[in-house]
């Protein structure tokens, strides 16, 4: 029994809701009850004051700036961790040992190769094609060529199937790369990590021998860490609703690569850089600005705001220090980071972002690195993709694993026509 409860009034009758707590954060009034209590539902499009699911896995608060993955401050882990360490970590609950690390890191590396037929199948795109777009037809393409993973009822086939998509990510990726720049595609190797072994395969060219560069190499999988997982946002809320319905893990995943892309979620690093590109020089900062708070204008400061944060990112926060480390590194200097700093600190102190609480979040800093690296703008997103494929995979099997679930069916607030009768063409 619930120690809290919530009145409500409708027509006439008081109805007493149970109020969940959770370890921390907002309670949640338990509706549950609603419908088949007084026959209405609640309407929140955007699901701003809803919680779909309950779940162990990320904590945030928005107000003051916190990220925790299971209980470990993100903050931390970029520092201290690695993107290994954190996937184990969203998957099983707990820190490994370092015999229990470097075993899962054995089970990934031999994940990581792709059906050779799997090759062929990206001959059939274009070479113009947006690496989602082929990032979204090859991962459902997996549950044609996996069938030994596919049944969600039992755990070792989860499993498995888990670390398949975590391990093919980043080779699926880089394949995409690789396609789109017309060099062959390279396989993964063994001796390498996970992010070095993407940097290889991405960067890699048959005729020379490639040297991972161990700055890039970290600051490539600090990025990974910082996107590994979000809660239930919208990618993550894709999936589980896809995977609510029985569907196999890879037709999930691919349903949340979709997601993800839209340039309001996923797709705003790519976005971000393309309008610091534009943006050029600090001096014409003032008419972006100005652009962004025009009502009439649809332009958004890409990188900024944040359905949750209405504070710092504190993903932007490492996102910012690790663009100082790569250009040490690669001894590079891009001037678009000048127009980067100079644009937050303007907007910091114009009363209308203020006001609306409008942060720079992780995709803010995260373009100007990747773009320091190599990587084109077209390929953000696919890198965002293949950190979160471990969230969403964790997700996925939280939600599969919990008596409690049911098929996500939403209902609607209908503003059509009523019942009315057929006209047939001629007398319309
Ligand atoms: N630039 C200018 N104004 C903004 C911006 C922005 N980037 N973001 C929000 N606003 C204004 C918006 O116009 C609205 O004003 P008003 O109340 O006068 O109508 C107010 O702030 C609230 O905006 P909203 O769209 O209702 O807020 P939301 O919580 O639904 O949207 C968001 C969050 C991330 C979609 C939005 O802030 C945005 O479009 N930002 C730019 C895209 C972006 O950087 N997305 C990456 C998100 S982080 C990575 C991820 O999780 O995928």
């Amino acid at each position: 029994m619930a120690d809290k409860h919530a009145k409500l009034e409708l027509g006439g009758q008081t109805y007493d809701f149970p109020v969940l707590e959770g370890s921390t954060g907002p309670d949640v009034v338990d509706i549950r009850k609603l419908y088949g209590l007084t026959g209405a539902f609640t309407f929140d499009p955007g699901y701003k004051s809803t919680a779909s699911c309950e779940s162990a896995l990320t904590y945030i608060d928005g107000d003051e700036g916190v990220l925790l993955h299971r209980g470990y401050p993100i903050g931390q882990l970029a520092e201290h961790s690695s993107f290994m360490e954190v996937s184990y970590l969203l998957l099983n609950g707990e820190l490994p040992s370092k015999a229990v690390l470097d075993e899962f890191e054995f089970t990934i590396t031999r994940h990581t190769m792709l059906h050779e037929q799997l090759a062929q199948f990206y001959r059939g795109f274009r070479r113009d094609a947006h690496p989602m777009a082929v990032m979204c037809g090859v991962v459902g393409a997996l549950s044609a060529f996996y069938h030994d993973s596919t049944d969600i009822s039992d755990p070792h086939q989860r499993k498995i199937a888990s670390h398949r998509l975590i391990a093919k990510m980043p080779t699926i990726a880089a394949m995409a790369y690789k396609y789109s720049v017309g060099q062959p595609f390279i396989y993964p190797d063994n001796r390498l990590s996970y992010t070095g072994n993407f940097l290889k395969m991405t960067f890699g060219v048959p005729a020379e021998e490639y040297e991972v560069i161990p700055a890039v190499e970290r600051a490539m999988d600090r990025i990974f860490i910082l996107h590994a997982d979000h809660e239930q946002n919208a990618s993550t809320s894709t999936v589980r609703l896809a995977g609510s319905s029985g569907a196999n893990p890879f037709a999930c995943i691919a349903a949340g690569i979709a997601c993800l892309w839209g340039p309001a979620h996923g797709g705003a690093n790519e976005a971000a850089l393309n309008m610091l590109r534009e943006i050029g020089t600090p001096d014409r900062i003032g008419h972006y600005i100005d652009r962004a708070k025009d009502k009439n204008d649809p332009f958004r400061l890409m990188g900024f705001g944040h359905r949750v944060y209405k504070n710092y990112d504190p993903r932007a926060t490492v996102m910012q220090k690790t663009v100082r480390e790569v250009f040490d590194a690669l001894n590079v200097k891009d001037p678009i980071f000048e127009t980067a700093l100079r644009l937050e600190e303007i907007a910091l102190s114009d009363p209308y972002f203020a006001e609306k609480k409008l942060f720079p979040n992780v995709d803010f800093y995260s373009g100007i690195i990747l773009s320091a690296i190599g990587f084109p703008t077209t390929m953000f997103t696919a890198l965002f993709a293949l950190a979160r494929t471990v969230g969403w995979v964790a997700q996925w099997n939280e939600m599969i694993s919990d008596p409690g679930q049911v098929i996500g069916r939403p209902r609607q607030l209908y503003t059509g026509p009523t019942e009315r009768d057929y006209v047939p063409v001629e007398q319309r």
